[in-house]
């Protein structure tokens, strides 16, 4: 049975961009530090570095960074909705779109908002975003991924920390990669990772959400394969959400089934380590880390081609999965940036005492609700001072 509904229009993303922060933590620095075997790190978990940022680098600056690098002024001219997914948000009512939005310059008739359902958020705002096209084909919509991972000093998660931005401009006609509108989610009420309002860190039942994770996984493929006639054959390419890239890898060899020919294996693997580099290098960026999943691929891998089509797994702890795919589309290319690797190699390496301070440091407000920030000269944008408890962000002038 197929059950994709026809749409007489491709909706699909424009371009895609990223950013990251400034500085970098190097694994093998934080595993003589913790007393622990580098390999843990370097070959039970794939990562090497993670990105760390400072007080004034957030979920709002890393996503005006991102969509920044994407937009032309005409494109912030069009944009008629600004969806920031985040689950390190920077206050409880005001949503970081709404800040993004300014800092962008979009035009005023917009609607901004923030969407949360842990690392899944993204994906319903792209969903969402696609449904705004469909009803009003000349919009373009920016839906940004953007968040900062923060587990704690010696806590399991600590080198699965990561900060980093995906930013998407949703369009008709779309240049990069068109969706095929055969998404299936599955919910489950559970709690494997979640962050309480008074919590700055999240509470994690590790081996519970990898368990997790993995269940829902195959349990939502399943599904997408009976609603779908699609088979793992289909497929050119699969992009996980990458808390950490071991996990992925075990959702890889759990989709790869028997019908597949070993040249298809070979291949599907090749494109599977290729959607990882960039989260080896900067960690788990929480909702936008399927995404950047996706960037790495497309910007990396060398046997892709227009028309291959990219199957995409998302999960956001809570919990809620979700399958879709989208077809790349003829001059894919023309919008990616291959130099992104070399420029990840730019950040500032910190030693793991700089780390502790840098990434943890939590804002001394004075009595009047204010306090001022410096040492963002290296940033796009950057918070620069609250005044009476109102967060003010600035381009950063070069
Ligand atoms: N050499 C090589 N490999 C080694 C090793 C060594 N010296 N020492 C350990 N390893 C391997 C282990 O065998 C293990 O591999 P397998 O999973 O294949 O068995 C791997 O390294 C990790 O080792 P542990 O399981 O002992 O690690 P841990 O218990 O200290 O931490 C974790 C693992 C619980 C997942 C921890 O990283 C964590 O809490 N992470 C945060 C939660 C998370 O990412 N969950 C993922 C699903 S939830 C989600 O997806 C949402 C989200 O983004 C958070």
């Amino acid at each position: 049975m197929n059950e994709k509904t026809e749409v007489n229009m491709t909706i699909g993303i424009d371009k895609i961009g990223f950013a990251t922060s400034q500085y970098v933590l190097k694994l093998q620095d934080l595993a003589e530090a913790r007393g622990v075997d580098p390999d843990k790190y370097s070959k039970g978990l794939l990562l090497n570095e993670i990105s760390i940022a400072p007080l004034t680098e957030d979920v709002v600056t890393l996503a005006a960074s991102a969509s920044n690098s994407i937009l032309t002024d005409k494109e912030k001219e069009e944009i008629d909705m600004v969806i920031v997914a985040t689950e390190s948000g920077i206050d409880q009512s005001k949503a970081a779109a709404v800040f993004v939005h300014g800092l962008l310059g979009i035009q005023p008739f917009a609607r901004s908002f923030e969407i949360k359902e842990a690392c899944y958020g993204a994906t319903a705002a792209l969903h969402y975003a696609k449904l705004h096209v469909e009803n009003s084909p000349k919009s373009k919509v920016l839906v940004i991924a953007s968040d900062i991972a923060k587990y704690g000093v010696t806590a399991p998660g600590e080198p699965t920390q990561g900060a980093g931005s995906v930013a998407m401009l949703i369009t008709q006609n779309p240049r990069t990669m068109a969706f095929n509108n055969d998404n299936v989610a599955q919910t489950r009420d559970i709690m494997d990772f979640w962050r309480p309002n008074y919590s700055t860190t999240p509470y994690v039942n590790g081996l519970y959400s990898t368990q997790q994770y993995l269940d829902s996984l195959t349990t939502t493929w399943d599904e997408y394969k009976k609603r779908f006639d699609w088979t793992m054959n289909d497929f050119a390419a699969i992009c996980f959400h990458l808390p950490y890239p071991k996990l992925a890898l075990k959702g890889l060899r759990k989709m790869m089934d028997k019908t597949l020919s070993q040249e298809k294996k070979d291949s599907l693997q090749e494109n599977f380590d290729k959607s990882i580099l960039y989260s080896q290098m900067i960690g788990n960026i929480y909702t936008g880390s399927l995404f950047l999943g996706l960037l790495s691929l497309l910007e990396n891998a060398e046997n892709l081609k227009a028309g291959d089509k990219i199957v995409l797994y998302s999960y956001g702890s809570g919990a809620v999965s979700e399958f879709f795919s989208g077809e790349l589309v003829e001059g894919y290319e023309t919008y990616l940036d291959k130099d992104r690797l070399s420029k990840l190699k730019q950040r500032t390496a910190l030693s793991v005492e700089d780390y502790e301070k840098v990434f943890f440091e939590e804002v001394e407000l004075d009595e009047s609700g204010s306090a001022q920030f410096a040492g963002f000269e290296n940033q796009d944008y950057a918070l620069v001072e609250i005044l009476d408890h109102q967060r003010r962000y600035s381009k950063v002038e070069k």
